[in-house]
């Protein structure tokens, strides 16, 4: 890579320690995110870290936050240091930083990808003036097995929904200018396939196809370094039995020859320090060795690149040369940041304290909160509620909750705005609010004494209960896999107990991933997914509870029948004996159930209904170098105003390798006003036809394919088109 005449200048003056210390990144114990926690400690901590700085041992630091402290490292860096080299401040800064929005999940279920790009340019605003330049975020890994427990940080189980979240967010994340004081650098994670971490266990080995991980983990990452990111975070898993923080047929095969990404590749937390644990390296200068010559630019957090890389480079066991390269990219990504010619941008208290983005930030909690909602079911019409001449009571242990309003992964939110779901409710009803009867019932896990008995009598003195039931936040996130993706038995229990008078149930979810949902909890009147909304919980869900929000998101990961059934998603292959309608014996199935979700990938209900035609082909023959367009028109059939997220699937009945029975190719979300109808168009190409092949060849196969333009996974009638051969004519 050729880098400026500055940076070829600085490389030439530097040490081989200040090379690898470039290559360092720590934790920022000079700006400790817990302060009040051991400050004795911290004052001692912040002054060895100082001093590393000071030393030139120090290319990043990350997960501290203060401007004024930022200015203190920078300085030491700046003024103090041998090189004047500046320190990049980076932070797992995930769905927002003092406001919070929904989990990424969340947000992937509103289908708008536009929205999440305006909430990450907010919390963008808010992490750079907090004295960050950089966040380990978007996390794009792709979530096929809700056992596991960071689906909640990404986009669901969905590659097209997958890759389109990953642009929206690198690109609201950094802005148009990455020099900017308010540009915060993107980093994709955890590159790759971390998503597929066997039955869905916690960084466990990763063992696929290549063809998946390139039709299916890659994408995203493709997605997000065409939006503008240039560092990627490896991941910790192994895949095919080599690691991917070691792998250099991924970190340099793939990344830099395939795909010519000449960024920066930072390891996850001391992943180079895991390949002993891996049993891929013998001790800890083996590891530094494969980690670095596979392409593993930075090391965080495990200090091997300092210890043992000078040695590897005295020996010849790592060339100069390469070392070289990798200080080169560390010092190009802090220039294209804007670093080497302002060390102090983003560190500017008088802009810490500005609270002036607070009220439009918090309305965009809100609207996004709200959007993200998805409506599973609404028998009855027992949904909207009405704010007068209804008893509601309001039952369950998240009716209250403050301590999971957040979601994993919220290192910085500002508690004291958060707004619980009771809040919401009552701020919606007004004067109203006085009728309503708030029982919790249980704990989150656990009974409380009478809790059943004062939710059974509050719900028999109701109209409709409200209840919020779901995951302790603490049950997503890493190292949070599942082995029941159920809900708590307590509350499962209260579900039963509260079911039991009759009084109609909404049943509000909190989560963070798919639930299995079971028993009363199934069988309720109405389900509301909320999964973790963030600073605006309460008025967002009270948005939709009372319709002032008609409901509008859809799931974008399928709701199994079991947690047995996992791994479950909507783009499986067919098998050789798919279940008919005439004879499930001897089919692909379970004993017990059909292999079917219980609510499939993109679905989900408004309080009006749509209506489709049947989608209009520009042709039926699409010529191989030809782009097929596509025309439906969709109806409001209902009464209120609503949003419809028109989507888009195809499969490819017959291939070189089997082809999922149906896969997203595109979605558009449209506003259509109560008895209106619009006119939604598509185009596809071939492009979006291939898949790699059995030679690990990416191409489209001529044939016939079926298309539906639908409401979700499995809806609509399909119609039929044939892919020509390169070269054959599509007159008829
Ligand atoms: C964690 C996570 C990663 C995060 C990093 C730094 O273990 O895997 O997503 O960015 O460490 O906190």
């Amino acid at each position: 890579m050729a880098a400026s005449a500055r940076i070829e200048s600085l490389i030439a003056r530097m040490t081989v320690e200040e090379k690898v210390g470039q290559l360092g990144v720590f934790a920022d114990m000079v700006r400790p995110f817990a302060p009040d926690v051991n400050p004795e400690a911290n004052v001692r901590n912040a002054d060895e870290v100082l001093a590393q700085v000071r030393a030139g041992r120090v290319g990043s630091l990350f997960n501290g936050v203060g401007a004024e402290l930022g200015r203190r490292i920078q300085q030491v860096a700046v003024e103090e240091s041998r090189l004047g080299i500046p320190v990049a401040l980076a932070a797992d800064v995930i769905h927002g930083m003092r406001t919070v929005f929904p989990i990424p999940l969340g947000e992937a279920a509103s289908f708008e990808p536009a929205l999440a790009e305006r909430t990450a340019r907010a919390t963008a605003v808010e992490a750079t003036a907090a004295g960050l330049h950089w966040t380990y975020a978007p996390a794009v890994d792709i979530a096929r097995d809700q056992r596991w427990g960071r689906g909640a940080e990404g986009a669901g189980e969905d590659v097209v929904l997958g890759c389109a979240f990953a642009a929206a967010r690198v690109r609201g994340f950094q802005g148009d200018d990455l020099t900017a004081h308010d540009a915060l650098l993107a980093t994709p994670k955890h590159f790759a396939a971390y998503g597929a971490v066997a039955a869905g266990m916690e960084y466990a080995s990763v063992d696929i196809a290549p063809q998946t991980l390139r039709d299916v983990h890659l994408p995203p990452f493709q997605a997000a370094f065409a939006a503008g990111a240039i560092s990627v975070m490896s991941a910790f898993n192994d895949i095919n039995g080599v690691p991917a923080s070691a792998n250099r047929g991924l970190l340099t095969g793939i990344l830099r020859e395939e795909w010519g990404f000449d960024g920066v590749v930072i390891s996850d937390y001391t992943a180079d320090m895991e390949l002993v644990a891996h049993g891929y390296a013998e001790d800890d200068r083996d590891a530094t060795k494969k980690a670095f010559l596979a392409g593993l630019d930075l090391s965080m957090q495990s200090g091997f690149y300092a210890a043992h890389l000078p040695a590897l480079v005295e020996s010849g066991e790592v060339p100069m040369a390469a070392l070289d390269e990798g200080v080169r990219r560390m010092l190009v990504l802090k220039e294209r940041i804007g670093l080497l010619d302002d060390p102090y941008r983003s560190l500017d208290p008088e802009r810490e304290a500005d609270t002036g983005h607070l009220a439009d930030h918090e309305a965009l909690a809100r609207d996004a909160a709200r959007r993200s909602i998805v409506l599973l079911k609404n028998d009855d019409a027992v949904l909207p509620l009405k704010k007068r001449e209804q008893r509601i009571a309001l039952v369950g242990p998240f009716a209250r909750d403050r301590e999971n309003i957040e979601g994993c992964w919220t290192l910085f939110g500002d508690r004291s705005r958060y707004e619980p779901l009771e809040d919401g409710v009552r701020a919606a009803l007004g004067e109203a609010a006085a009728s309503l009867v708030v029982v919790p019932g249980c704990d989150l896990e656990a009974p409380v004494e009478g809790g059943i008995e004062a939710a059974v009598a509050a719900a028999r003195d109701a109209d409709v209960v409200v209840l919020a039931l779901g995951e302790p936040q603490r049950y997503s996130g890493e190292a949070q896999s599942r082995i029941d993706i159920g809900l708590p038995p307590a509350q499962e229990a209260l579900a039963e107990a509260v079911a039991a008078t009759g009084t109609p149930v909404v049943v509000v979810l909190r989560n963070g991933r798919a639930l299995a949902l079971t028993g009363a909890v199934r069988d309720a009147q109405a389900i509301l997914v909320t999964w973790y909304l963030g600073t605006r919980t309460g008025s967002a869900v009270a948005d939709v509870l009372f319709g002032d929000y008609n409901p509008s998101a859809r799931l974008p990961v399928s709701f199994p029948q079991a947690t047995g059934q996992q791994p479950y998603f909507y783009n499986h292959p067919r098998t050789g004996r798919p279940e008919l309608p005439t004879m499930s014996e001897f089919k692909a199935r379970w004993r017990e159930i059909p292999n079917e979700p219980l609510y499939p990938f993109g679905y989900g209900l408004s309080y009006t209904r749509f209506e489709y035609d049947a989608p209009r082909l520009g042709t039926t023959r699409l010529g191989w170098d030809d782009t097929l367009e596509i025309v439906t028109t969709v109806r409001n059939v209902g009464d209120v105003d609503g949003e419809e997220v028109v989507q888009l699937y195809i499969h490819d009945r017959v291939a070189s390798r089997v082809r999922p029975v149906r896969e997203l190719k595109a979605f558009e979300k449209v506003a259509i006003a109560a008895g209106g109808e619009v006119e939604v168009r598509f185009a596809l190409h071939r492009d979006a036809l291939a898949f790699t092949d059995a030679d690990g060849v990416r191409r489209a196969e001529p044939g016939l394919f079926d298309l539906w333009v639908c409401a979700n996974a499995k809806s609509g009638e399909p119609v039929s088109f044939e892919l020509l051969a390169s070269g054959v004519s599509a007159a008829p």
